[in-house]
């Protein structure tokens, strides 16, 4: 049903963590929408949450959540495992349905999960923020232009450093932990955003104390002859660039590439071609939140910047480095 244009985006927050407090201050931050519900496993945080935040509805069951009424869009921002179940009761119950990335543990999840809002005829986005960032725009404009000439390879990589603690959530294989998953899929959804599905992958990987990937690095060849080189990891903290080399010009992308960031374009004979470089207020979580009601009110039921179907092929990518590298997780 597309949004009317009267009101606001009314947003539910089911899952009270921190990365659901960054995305409520950065909500603030946007016109067009509001938080108007909040859903915890637990009553007292969903009314901490709703304190902080001025959320009028706090919901001591996602269940109750995904069920109120006056809910347009709810936010799945549990750790991973649990993105499959909860966006499956919001696609339920008829919301439009923003999930953290990875959008699940795996391609068949995310298989489920696609159909059932396809079915159900609801909006779905993974929600995977740099691609709604301005310099990401931009950056896709660039490549557009073909001021690149033909792509050769990309650099990418993502790691932070972690204290060794068995139950924070990035060690935990029972929360889905890993470098992977939570890190290592930026890396990836660039390359997939620039050079599309790999024809070949390789990976290896080196094991954190508790059995998830602590260092996993990954080479992706592609049908064009292209190559993307992405690296993860949770044991060092890396300024996290990116580039793009082609055949007339590259782009440097500067220091956390997946965040509101510059970047340079750089002709062959080393001429600076475009310096990007523009404020930015918020955290960059809010771009995200502009597509889902730019969707909603074109009646559009996923992001032409964010399909489905790519959101897909990153999961079936990551399954493919994860079947090569062993890395299994208990069942839910
Ligand atoms: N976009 C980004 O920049 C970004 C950054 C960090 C994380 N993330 C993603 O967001 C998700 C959550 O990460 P987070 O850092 O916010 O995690 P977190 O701080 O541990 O919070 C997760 C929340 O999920 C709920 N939950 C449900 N089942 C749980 C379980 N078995 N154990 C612990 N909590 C459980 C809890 O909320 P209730 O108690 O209220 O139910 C908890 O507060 C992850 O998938 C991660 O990849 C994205």
């Amino acid at each position: 049903m597309t949004q009317p244009d009267d009101r606001p985006i009314r947003w539910g927050i089911l899952a009270t963590g921190g990365i659901a407090h960054a995305f409520a201050h950065d909500l603030a931050l946007q016109p067009d929408c509001e938080i108007v519900a909040v859903g915890s496993r637990s009553k007292s945080s969903a009314d901490a949450f709703g304190d902080e935040f001025g959320v009028p509805h706090r919901h001591a069951s996602y269940q109750a959540l995904v069920n109120d009424p006056d809910v347009d869009a709810v936010y799945v921002s549990t750790p991973h495992p649990g993105h499959h179940d909860a966006a499956l009761l919001a696609i339920s119950a008829g919301k439009a349905v923003l999930v953290e990335k990875p959008f699940a543990m795996d391609a068949a999840q995310a298989r489920e999960m696609i159909d059932a809002a396809r079915g159900q005829g609801t909006f779905l986005m993974e929600a995977m923020w740099t691609r709604f960032l301005p310099h990401i725009a931009r950056v896709r404009e660039i490549l557009a232009a073909g001021t690149l000439g033909d792509v050769v390879y990309l650099t990418a990589e993502h790691g932070q450093w972690f204290a060794q603690d068995p139950k924070f959530r990035l060690f935990a294989p029972e929360l889905g932990g890993g470098a992977l998953l939570d890190l290592g899929i930026y890396p990836v959804s660039f390359a997939s955003l620039v050079l599309g599905v790999p024809a070949q992958i390789t990976a290896v990987s080196h094991p954190a104390f508790t059995g998830v990937d602590a260092t996993t690095s990954m080479i992706f060849q592609y049908d064009s002859g292209a190559h993307a080189v992405l690296t993860t990891t949770l044991l060092a903290a890396s300024g996290n660039p990116a580039a793009i080399y082609g055949t007339a010009a590259r782009i440097e992308i500067d220091g956390w590439f997946y965040t509101p960031t510059a970047f340079r374009v750089i002709a062959r004979d080393g001429t600076e071609l475009e310096r990007f470089e523009e404020p930015y207020e918020g955290r960059g979580l809010r771009g995200q939140a502009a597509e889902v009601g730019r969707c909603l009110r074109a009646g559009l039921l996923e992001s032409p910047l964010l399909p489905l179907d790519e959101t897909y092929t990153i999961m079936q990518a990551m399954d493919e480095v994860r079947r090569q590298i062993g890395l299994s997780y208990p069942p839910a």
